[in-house]
């Protein structure tokens, strides 16, 4: 089967390409990148003022399968990500059992090979059920392989065990991403920590307990001289200490999520459910200075930390509440319209948050549209304005933050594989 994709406007920042041009795709594969393609294609995607991209790649989702498929399942997560230009997916391993063992690593195979509709690479934890105490095997995770390691939900505590973790981890060359949290700070905590919790007499959670342990574990990495990816940054301070450990030559990279560059505390003020995660949403200038890192490039990466829960999780006291929302389906919609469309990142800027950095640090030959690679392709409308909706999810979950909100970008077509998998229409 050969698809041409005629007239789009091409955004591949590996190749430096932002214009129009047409794509071949000869089965799986990118055949051809180039201007008036005409090769007897059996079908033509007219992509006249739309934006092609490689296929988003988020490497911070959390798909719920084994163990709370009431939540999501492999094949309702990653039905979510087609809806959302997403093809390649980093899920996390704090799923009942964790993925801490070779014999659950092949557990979560087996059902990815048998269900899941994009690519879904998994993350192994780092401690035996992510209690931070022993060591998984990491030589045995890796034959299995797992594409990185993460105690993601919590942080690992003792800094020995982090820094066998991280040395062992170099050997190997699997990168590690830290969930920077230190729980004797933030412990009870439901909020960011400020005037704002006080005043609704809810216990806060202070940037201190984020930042001063991406501090610690900067310094692991330097001495370990790992490579470390720093999860779901959410405040100024986070910005900085990486910004300076970039410097000094420290293998590091971070994220954040859209809720960070696009929500405050405020949105919590109305005890809204939805807007609780951890980290929390924090201040204005914390939301500013998360914008200004990743315009600078401080922050490589946009991940969605897709989070589902049950109406019964979220429909309790605000304080009750688990932690977390979903964001498979927006965030490529949020980021367009508070990134792009505000003149922070440009098409290509945010085609390197979201498909070419993840696919560096992950090792992955993906997340660009050269001629031989395989066919994962978004297709969007990028002043297409829309409302998001709980009928048009496709995940399991409807603990959307964005709920009703107006976005301006939208998904059109993605693209797996060779094969349309998603078409909005
Ligand atoms: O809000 C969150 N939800 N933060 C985390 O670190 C874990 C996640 C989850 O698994 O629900
Ligand atoms: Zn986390």
């Amino acid at each position: 089967m050969k698809i041409l994709i005629k007239s789009g406007r091409v955004i591949d920042p590996a190749n430096n390409v932002d214009d129009i041009r047409d794509i071949l795709i000869d089965n799986t594969r990118i055949a051809r990148v180039g201007k008036g393609l005409n090769n007897g294609a059996d079908k033509t995607i007219d992509a006249a003022g739309k934006i092609v991209m490689p296929g988003l790649i988020d490497m911070h989702v959390h798909l719920r399968e084994p163990g709370r498929e009431d939540k999501e399942t492999i094949a309702t997560g990653t039905q979510a990500a087609l809806h959302g230009g997403v093809t390649t997916v980093l899920a996390m391993p704090n799923t009942i059992p964790a993925i801490d063992s070779a014999e659950n690593a092949r557990l979560i195979a087996s059902i990815i090979r048998d269900t899941a509709r994009i690519q879904v690479l998994v993350c192994g934890a780092i401690t035996k059920g992510r209690l931070g105490e022993e060591l998984v095997d990491l030589a045995r995770l890796k034959k299995e392989g797992i594409a990185a390691i993460s105690d993601d939900g919590s942080s690992v505590d003792s800094p020995d065990i982090l820094f066998k973790a991280m040395k062992k981890a170099r050997e190997l060359r699997i990168p590690v991403i830290c969930h920077c949290e230190d729980k004797t700070m933030s412990a009870g905590g439901v909020m960011n920590l400020g005037a704002n919790s006080t005043r609704l007499g809810l216990r806060g959670i202070s940037n201190e307990s984020e930042y001063k342990r991406v501090q610690r574990d900067l310094s692991i990495a330097q001495r370990t001289k790992c490579s470390v990816h720093i999860a779901h940054i959410s405040c100024a301070e986070s910005v900085e200490i990486v910004a300076k450990a970039k410097k000094k030559g420290v293998k590091v990279t971070c994220e954040t999520a859209p809720h960070y560059f696009s929500l405050t505390e405020e949105a919590v003020l109305d005890y809204d459910t939805n807007k609780k995660m951890n980290p929390p949403l924090r201040t204005a200038g914390d939301r500013d200075a998360v914008r200004q890192g990743l315009a600078d490039g401080v922050i490589d990466v946009i991940a969605s930390d897709h989070a589902p829960h049950t109406v019964a999780e979220k429909e309790i006291e605000f304080d009750r509440a688990e932690f977390g929302v979903t964001g498979l389906e927006t965030e490529f919609g949020v980021s367009a319209t508070y990134l792009v469309h505000t003149g922070l990142l440009d098409w290509a800027g945010l085609c390197r948050k979201m498909a070419l950095n993840p696919a560096r640090i992950l090792g992955i030959d993906k997340g660009t549209l050269s001629a031989g690679s395989d066919a994962d392709i978004v297709i969007v409308d990028p002043d297409a304005e829309w409302a998001v909706k709980i009928a048009d999810f496709a995940s399991k979950s409807r603990n959307s933050c964005f709920l009703n909100e107006r976005l301006k970008g939208k998904v059109i077509k993605t693209i797996y594989r060779g094969t349309v998998a998603y078409s909005a229409d």
